[in-house]
């Protein structure tokens, strides 16, 4: 039976997952698989964590030389988070000959050429599927089972952290605090919440997803990215009362005008199937031109369920002796055509000082730029609030609509928000 030699760098929320579910169904993947895996070292600075799970004194590698060095490991998995050391260490793993899995979305992200050029070149494997959507198989479905497709849009609920406030916060009317305090609790969020709150989390999964999608690099730097923390209860409010929730989504489209990629608070339909995805769970929507709509769901962040992602790359390296992976031309990617007017309903929440005569200003305004479908004007503490619901818009016709609108005195534009229906 073939065996095969793994080491864990980090043993955090991910890192303990993955060593429980390699030790616990070693017997299983022998049977199953035809695999005899086991844990050959780890490096991990946190000795209680080391103590929790039981490992021997001799598996705790002092350093990754240490690592790189055993002749036991075959495969290097990556589950440290953060990019300076991951890097270095992933380089090193793979320039020594070791394949690599990793759950790391911002190392991918950032540095896919760098490391896809070293894998290909020591000719050994680099997987990477527990780095978007958690659990979700939704990478290797775009590479292995979507083959027969051109692939128009990919997208989706790709952040379990904010999926779980903004749920929290609309069901339950907790606050944004406790409910990212809970997220932190059960292993959600990245160390730094920012990542997630602020979208960038989501945005490295979109680089990556819509890069695989359509045979393009999409780097990061050329997506629109916006968190959930200018959110307020207000618009939660308003958006329920026109028959919306919010979530935060990643949306990835290839279209005749270009690549068009993006994160950030959206409405979508209180019936629809994106408002049906709670908590830590994601979905993703990926429209390819033969099969039409598949939607991929579950748990995309969290212990076990990432960890179940970097366990079945375990498993496919073993059985998989060469570089694999999608390769993109990265050099071609300045190529890459961007689109960034893009269309879009929008809701955008105003507060007004004067009542009634700036809301008949407002509409006067909109006449000129754009269509409004809907109109909310409801007073609170002496203050009125302007919720309008545009029609489909181009984004730079409507920010300039809105200039013209906060030229008004006695009021301001509190939040915009787009829509998709
Ligand atoms: N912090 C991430 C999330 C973890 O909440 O989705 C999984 O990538």
């Amino acid at each position: 039976m073939k065996k095969l030699g793994v080491a864990i760098l980090g043993l955090g929320v991910v890192g303990s997952g993955t060593y429980k579910i390699l030790t616990e169904n070693k017997e299983y993947f022998k049977t199953v698989e035809g695999l005899d895996i086991t844990v050959e070292s780890v490096l991990e600075i946190n000795k209680s964590r080391i103590e929790e799970l039981g490992i021997e004194k001799e598996k705790v590698a002092k350093n990754i030389q240490e690592v790189v060095s055993n002749r036991n490991v075959d495969v290097v998995v990556e589950v440290m988070g953060g990019v300076t050391f991951a890097k270095e260490f992933v380089l090193s793993a793979l320039n020594s000959g070791k394949t690599v899995v990793t759950s790391n979305k911002e190392l991918v992200a950032k540095h896919w050429s760098e490391i896809e050029k070293t894998a290909k070149k020591k000719n050994v494997g680099f997987f990477y599927e527990a780095s978007s959507v958690g659990g979700v198989p939704v990478i290797r479905t775009l590479i292995e089972s979507m083959q027969g497709n051109h692939i128009t849009s990919i997208s989706g609920i790709i952040n379990g952290t904010t999926n779980y406030i903004l749920t929290k916060m609309t069901d339950n009317g907790e606050s944004y605090e406790s409910a990212l305090l809970e997220a932190q609790k059960l292993g959600f969020a990245e160390a730094n919440p920012t990542a997630d709150v602020e979208g960038f989390d989501a945005m490295y999964k979109i680089s990556i997803l819509s890069s695989l999608a359509f045979n393009k690099k999409v780097s990061i730097e050329n997506i629109y990215r916006e968190g959930i923390t200018n959110l307020k209860e207000k618009d939660i409010k308003y958006a329920d009362e026109l028959g919306y929730v919010i979530k935060l989504l990643g949306i990835g489209k290839d279209k005749e005008t270009g690549v068009e990629v993006r994160v950030h608070p959206t409405l979508v339909k209180k019936d629809s199937a994106l408002a049906g995805v709670k908590g830590s769970f994601n979905a993703v929507k990926i429209v390819g031109d033969s099969v039409g709509e598949i939607t991929l769901t579950g748990r995309g962040a969290g212990s076990m369920p990432t960890a179940s992602a970097v366990v079945s790359d375990v498993i496919f390296a073993g059985k998989h002796s060469e570089f694999y992976y999608q390769p993109f031309n990265v050099e071609k990617s300045k190529e890459v055509k961007y689109v960034s007017d893009f269309t879009s309903k929008y809701f955008i929440r105003i507060e007004s000082e004067l009542g009634n005569k700036d809301a008949l200003k407002i509409e006067k305004i909109f006449d000129k730029g754009v269509v409004i479908e809907k109109i909310i004007k409801e007073e609170n503490d002496g203050k009125l609030d302007v919720i309008v619901l545009t029609n489909v818009a181009g984004e730079k016709q409507t920010l300039k609509t809105l200039e013209k609108v906060k030229a008004l005195k006695g009021l301001t534009v509190e939040n915009i928000i787009r829509v998709e229906d």
